[in-house]
C-alpha cells in the first residue's frame, strides 16, 4: 500500500528523539514504589523515548485511536522537528501563530495524514513487545481497512489474530446515512504467530457447575463422546483411528478382548464406518478415563474432560452489556461522582479486563499510548484485584486541552492528561478503601496501586545548533550557552531520568 507522506515515515521512526521525560513526583501516587507510569506527551516521541528501557518488554498493547471522524485532532507530525510540534502545541498554535485543527473529510489528505500519523507509532510500538506480545486497536468502521493494511504491513499477516465486533451502541447511531451503526472492531495482531489456544480463558464458574455435571475423587468432569462425530472423517481416511476396545458386562473398558467382553467399533448405525478422536496409543495411555456406557441397548464409548483448568476460546463477536459504551461512562462517571460528561464516550474497563485476561498474567506490563481517559489503567488496577495479579501499566497521554466551557474544566481539569492521571487517583482510592481491612497495604506483598508521572520536554542537555550561523556574535552566544549545558531550571531528578531513560537498557 502506499500512499502521499508513507517515505517520511520511515523519516519520522528513525529520527532521534531530542527530548526526555522529567519526573512529577508531586502529580504521582506512591512515587518511590510504583513501577506504573503516567505520560503526558506526544506517543511519537514518548515511543521512541521507551524503545530502549522497554524493547521487547510489553505483553499487551490496547490503544483507542481516533477514529477520524472529521472531528478528531490529528497530531501533526513533522520528522525534522516533531518535538518542536508538541512544544508549539502545548502552547496551542503553532510557528506561524494558527491555531492546531481537526482533520476534516474536506481536506484532500484525509486518509493519509491518519495513516501518516498511525504508522509510525505502530511500528515504534511493535519494537517494544515481548516475543509473546499482542495488540489490540479499537476502530471503527471508517479508517478498518486502513488499520488492516497498515497492520500487515508492519505486523505480517501470519500474525493477524482476530477482528473482534464488538456491540457498543445497541440503539445504533442515528446520524448515519444507510444503517444505524451499532458496533465497532477491536482489531488483534501478535508480534510472532502464537499457538493454538493462545487467547483462551478459564471458564467461568458458573460455566463449568453447568456443564461438568459428574464427579470423581479428580474432581468435577463430564463425558465427551470418543466417536468422531463428523461424518467426513472415518476408516476411509483415518485407518489409525478405527480400531475396536472391548467392554465386559460391568462396563470395563479394554483394549485387550477377553472371552466375555465385547467388540466396539465407532461405526455409526446406519453401518458407516466412522473413527474415534484419538489413537490406540493416546487410548492406551488414558485407558482410565475411557468410559462405556449402554445407549438402547448397545455400548458408546466416552472420555472424561476434567474442569481443572478447562479453558474456553473466545467468539468472535462480544455481546455482553458490560462492553456497551454506557458502561464505560458509567464507571467513569461513578468515579468522578457526576451525571456530566467530564469525558466523552470512555471505554468500558469491563472489555479492557476480558483483553487483558487472553494474554497477560502475574506482573505483565500494559500500554496503552491513547490513554484518554485511563481506562487502560483502570482495567488493570481492576483485573490484578480479581486475580491477585501484580500487571504493570504504562499509559501516554497528550495534554489535549480542554474546552473552558467543558465539565472537565470547571472540574479543575484543563486537559485530558489531567482527567486521566485524577482517573487513575480515584480507581486506586476506590480500591483501597474497598479492601480496607482486607489488605495489609503497608507489606511488601501489596498490589502496585501507584503510579509515576513523567512529562515530555526538551533534553535537560542544550543541543549545539548547527543551524546557526558562524558569525563571531552567534557564534559567542551559543559557546556561552555550552559553558553549562544544563538547560536552566532542571534537578537532578531529571537529569538522573534522562539518564537512565536514554543510556540504560535494563
Ligand atoms: C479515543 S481517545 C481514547 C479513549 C480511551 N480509550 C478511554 O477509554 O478513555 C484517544 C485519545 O488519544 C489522544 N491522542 C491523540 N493524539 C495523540 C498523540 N499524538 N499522543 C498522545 N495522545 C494522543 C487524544 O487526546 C484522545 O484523548
Amino acid at each position: 500500500m502506499n500512499w502521499p507522506g508513507k517515505a517520511e515515515c520511515f523519516k519520522t521512526i528513525q529520527t532521534p528523539s531530542l527530548a526526555t521525560l522529567r519526573p512529577c513526583p508531586e502529580e504521582s501516587v506512591n512515587f518511590d514504589t510504583t513501577e506504573n507510569l503516567i505520560i503526558e506527551g506526544d506517543n511519537l516521541e514518548d515511543l521512541k523515548l521507551l524503545q530502549k528501557s522497554y524493547l521487547g518488554k510489553v505483553k499487551m498493547i490496547y490503544i483507542d485511536p481516533p477514529y477520524n471522524t472529521g472531528n478528531d485532532f490529528i497530531y501533526p507530525d513533522n520528522y525534522t522537528e516533531s518535538l518542536q510540534t508538541y512544544l508549539e502545541y502545548t502552547g496551542q498554535i503553532d510557528a506561524a501563530g494558527r491555531k492546531f485543527g481537526t482533520n476534516t473529510e474536506a481536506d484532500g489528505r484525509f486518509h493519509s495524514k491518519w495513516l501518516n500519523m498511525m504508522y509510525p507509532r505502530l511500528y515504534l510500538a511493535r519494537n517494544l513487545l515481548h516475543e509473546d506480545g499482542v495488540v489490540f486497536v479499537s476502530i471503527d468502521e471508517r479508517e478498518f481497512t486502513g488499520l488492516r493494511t497498515l497492520m500487515n504491513e508492519i505486523f505480517g499477516e501470519e500474525c493477524f489474530v482476530t477482528a473482534i465486533t464488538v456491540l457498543c451502541n445497541p440503539k445504533g447511531r442515528s446520524q448515519d446515512k444507510y444503517f444505524a451503526t451499532n458496533h465497532e472492531y477491536v482489531v488483534a495482531y501478535s508480534k510472532q504467530p502464537l499457538s493454538k489456544g493462545h487467547f483462551s480463558i478459564e471458564k467461568h464458574e458458573d460455566q463449568v457447575a453447568a456443564e461438568y455435571t459428574e464427579e470423581d475423587e479428580r474432581g468435577r468432569f463430564r463425558l465427551l463422546e470418543l466417536r468422531n462425530t463428523h461424518r467426513e472423517f472415518g476408516r476411509h481416511n483415518r485407518k489409525n483411528l478405527y480400531y475396536p476396545f472391548f467392554v465386559d458386562d460391568e462396563g470395563t473398558v479394554s483394549l485387550e478382548p477377553d472371552e466375555t467382553s465385547t467388540k466396539v467399533l465407532p461405526d455409526w448405525d446406519d453401518g458407516f464406518e466412522g473413527c474415534w478422536t484419538r489413537d490406540r496409543a493416546k487410548a492406551a495411555r488414558d485407558i482410565e478415563f475411557v468410559v462405556a456406557q449402554q445407549v438402547k441397548g448397545r455400548w458408546k464409548m466416552y472420555r472424561k474432560s476434567y474442569a481443572s483448568g478447562a479453558e474456553r476460546m473466545l467468539k468472535t463477536i462480544f455481546l455482553d452489556k458490560r462492553y456497551y459504551t454506557e458502561r464505560g461512562q458509567k464507571a467513569f462517571n461513578q468515579l468522578f461522582n457526576t451525571k456530566a460528561k467530564i469525558f466523552q464516550s470512555p471505554k468500558s474497563p469491563y472489555l479492557l479486563m476480558d483483553l487483558m485476561r487472553t494474554c497477560t498474567t502475574s506482573d505483565d506490563l500494559i500500554l496503552d499510548f491513547f490513554a484518554g481517559s485511563g481506562t487502560a489503567a483502570h482495567a488493570t488496577l481492576e483485573v490484578n484485584r480479581q486475580d491477585s495479579g501484580n500487571r504493570k501499566f504504562i499509559l501516554v497521554q497528550l495534554p489535549e486541552p480542554c474546552d473552558q466551557e467543558s465539565a472537565a474544566y470547571r472540574a479543575g481539569l484543563k486537559t485530558i492528561a489531567d482527567i486521566c492521571a485524577e482517573r487513575v487517583r480515584r480507581v486506586i482510592k476506590k480500591l483501597n478503601d474497598e479492601d480496607a481491612g482486607k489488605l495489609d497495604m503497608d507489606s511488601g506483598e501489596r498490589p502496585d496501586r501507584g503510579f509515576r508521572v513523567f512529562k515530555l520536554a526538551e533534553s535537560n542537555f542544550t543541543t549545539w545548533d548547527a543551524q546557526v550561523p558562524h558569525e563571531e556574535g552567534t557564534l559567542l552566544a551559543q559557546l556561552e550557552k555550552h559553558v553549562t549545558h544544563i538547560r536552566d531550571g532542571r534537578t537532578a531528578d531529571d537529569i538522573l531520568y534522562e539518564l537512565l531513560l536514554k543510556a540504560v537498557s535494563r
